[in-house]
């Protein structure tokens, strides 16, 4: 047993080491993608960028429009949910270490998440909304480097009645280039809660904003969570990765949480 599981440690470092040699050849075609061949709809200030740099995040007030606000609210109150078998017949349960990080690559829920959360099943129409090319359009410029959306997670959290916090401190599995999206669609104030929190060393901060607002941070170098709700709270939450090519329809047939490609 000890030995065998020396083996997969080794596997697995060395499976590590290749793909960080591979993810710098791609990150240089990604940067000379970004200048060559990125569409830059949005002009983006230098504030922002510098913003972004020395904080890991940056939020934007009114990041969608009304009627993408209407559009995916109405989406989200027809109810057209995962439910525990869509996760459990679909999905495999693994638990995936990085050996070196320590990070989680791919979480496996408990039956017990759907009480707080309903995340929704079909999200076609998020996509065609134009949704997903701004906050693209957003973190390549960030980042300075084709990015592209990688999982969409559209829910309304439920509030719950116990004092604790639905989420433990934790950077995401995902490769350190990726940002993550999070758009509130129901204001979040102190008297809602259901805030995200982010903290690093040097600082901490709460995000609450109206419906439409959003932040933008790096999920695998910021440490995160989010706070209980005490209203119902609706949410999209977007993950993008380094990339190049047109958005996969086969995002959508992921499931909740779905932690992307481990050896990006
Ligand atoms: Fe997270």
């Amino acid at each position: 047993m000890g030995f065998k599981k020396l083996i997969g440690d080794q596997l697995i470092r060395s499976l590590m080491i290749t793909s960080k040699l591979t993810r710098s050849i791609r990150s240089l075609y990604y940067k000379i993608h970004y200048h060559f061949k990125t569409p830059k709809k949005i002009q983006i200030n230098s504030i922002m960028r510098r913003t972004f740099k020395s904080k890991s995040f940056i939020t934007i007030p009114n990041f969608l429009d009304k009627e993408q606000i209407n559009l995916v609210k109405k989406e989200l109150k027809e109810e057209k949910y995962f439910s525990i078998s869509d996760i459990r017949e679909n999905r495999n349960n693994n638990r995936l270490i990085d050996l070196i990080n320590n990070k989680v690559y791919w979480y496996e829920y408990p039956n017990s998440i759907f009480k707080q959360y309903n995340y929704l099943k079909d999200k076609k129409s998020i996509s065609n909304s134009g949704i997903l090319k701004k906050v693209e359009d957003y973190a390549s410029q960030l980042n300075k480097l084709s990015m592209r959306v990688e999982t969409i997670e559209c829910y309304l959290t439920k509030p719950v009645e116990e004092k604790i916090f639905n989420s433990q401190w934790h950077k995401d599995g995902d490769h350190k280039s990726s940002i993550r999206c999070l758009i509130y669609l129901s204001n979040v104030n102190d008297t809602t809660k259901g805030q995200l929190q982010v903290r690093r060393k040097d600082f901490f901060e709460e995000f609450f904003g109206d419906e439409g607002d959003c932040i933008l941070f790096q999920n695998s170098i910021l440490e995160h969570r989010g706070i209980n709700t005490c209203k119902e709270r609706l949410c999209l939450n977007i993950k993008l990765c380094p990339g190049s090519k047109p958005l996969r329809n086969y995002i959508y047939d992921y499931e909740i949480n779905y932690q992307g490609s481990l050896f990006w």
